[in-house]
C-alpha cells in the first residue's frame, strides 16, 4: 500500500529523512501541486490531526475535500473499504483516515491511492511521533543516547506505542511512568520522580477516559498530585530537559495550567511541527517515493 500507515515498515534512514524535509519545509522550502485532491475523513474526534493535515494540504496548494463522516453513507451501513474505494472512484490522490479500530488500513490493502493514517485505534499515530521526533532533534540534534520518559495512560496510546517502536529504533532510552493500571510493559517502568530528575524529555499523555472499559481507581485530583506534571516537579527537571505532550491536554490532571506554557514546554512547537511533518509526508508520497 502507498501513504504512511505506520512508522515500523519505515526503515530509520527514511524517518530520518522525512524528517529533514519537514525541516527544510519549515524554513521556507516550496512545492506546489495545484492538480491534486486530497481527502480527510475523520471517524473519531481530532482538532490537530485533522486540521493540521488541512493546513498543509493548503499550504501545499492541493484541493481538500473534508468528507462529513457524521452525514456520509457510512451511517447507512457503507463499509470502510467502500468509502474509500468510492472516493478512489471519484478521483481523488490520496486519502487521511483516522480511524477508531486498530489497524483499520488492512481492510485497504486493493486501494491503489495512498492512505495517510491519522491514527488508528490504540495502535499507530505516524504523523504524531514523526512531528514529535522533530521536536526532539530541532532541541537536541540527534536522538542517540536522549532519554525520554512517556507518563500517563500507555496502555491507551497509540502515540506511546509508536513512540516507543521508533525512539528505541534511534538509539534514545525510553521509560514509561505513572498509574500501574496503564503499565502494559512496553517499555521499562521508572518512579515519576526518578525521571523528573533524570530524564531529557518528559512526555505526558492525557488520560483517554473515553477509552477505558473501567473507571481509573483514583480521582483526577489523586492522578495530578502522583503522576501530573506539577510547577514543583517541572522545577527539579534538568536544566536543558523538555516537556512535551501530543494533546489534547487536560490542565489540572496530567498536566498543571501554568506548565504547559512555561518555557519547557515544547506543546504548542509540537503543533507547528505538524503541519511540515505531514506536507514532507504528503509531498514524498506525491512524488512517488511513499
Ligand atoms: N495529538 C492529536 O492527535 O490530537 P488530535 O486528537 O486533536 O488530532
Amino acid at each position: 500500500m502507498r501513504g504512511l500507515l505506520n512508522l515500523k515498515d519505515l526503515s530509520t534512514d527514511k524517518i530520518l529523512e522525512l524528517i529533514k524535509y519537514a525541516e527544510k519545509l519549515k524554513k521556507g522550502f516550496r512545492i506546489q501541486y495545484p492538480d491534486k485532491k486530497i481527502a480527510t475523513v475523520f471517524f473519531e474526534n481530532s482538532t490537530r490531526t485533522h486540521y493540521s493535515f488541512q493546513c498543509a494540504l493548503m499550504n501545499l496548494g492541493i484541493k481538500i475535500i473534508d468528507v462529513d463522516t457524521s452525514h456520509s453513507s457510512v451511517n447507512k451501513g457503507e463499509s470502510l473499504y467502500d468509502t474509500v474505494r468510492t472516493l478512489e472512484a471519484l478521483g481523488v490522490d490520496g486519502i487521511v483516515i483516522r480511524h477508531s479500530k486498530d489497524d483499520y488500513y488492512k481492510e485497504l490493502e486493493n486501494i491503489k491511492i495512498p492512505i495517510f493514517n491519522g491514527g488508528d485505534g490504540k495502535a499507530n499515530h505516524p504523523t504524531q511521533s514523526l512531528l514529535d521526533l522533530m521536536t526532539i532533534h530541532e532541541e537536541f540534534g540527534k536522538f542517540k543516547g536522549l532519554k525520554c520518559c512517556i507518563v500517563g495512560d500507555i496502555s491507551h496510546s497509540r502515540v506511546a506505542h509508536t513512540n516507543i517502536e521508533i525512539m528505541q529504533r534511534l538509539g534514545m532510552e525510553v521509560y514509561i511512568s505513572g498509574p500501574e493500571e496503564f503499565n502494559d510493559n512496553s517499555a521499562p517502568y521508572i518512579p515519576l520522580d526518578q525521571a523528573i530528575d533524570e530524564m531529557d524529555i518528559i512526555m505526558l499523555l492525557r488520560v483517554q477516559f473515553e477509552r477505558h472499559q473501567e473507571k481509573m481507581s483514583i480521582t483526577v485530583e489523586e492522578y495530578h498530585q502522583k503522576y501530573g506534571m506539577t510547577v514543583e516537579r517541572m522545577k527539579r527537571m534538568k536544566e536543558k530537559a523538555i516537556i512535551m505532550h501530543p494533546a489534547p491536554f487536560n490542565r489540572g490532571v496530567e498536566i498543571a495550567g501554568e506548565v504547559a506554557e512555561c518555557e519547557k514546554s515544547r506543546i504548542f512547537e509540537q503543533m507547528t511541527n505538524g503541519v511540515y511533518v505531514r506536507m514532507a509526508v504528503i509531498s514524498d508520497s506525491l512524488d512517488g517515493n511513499l
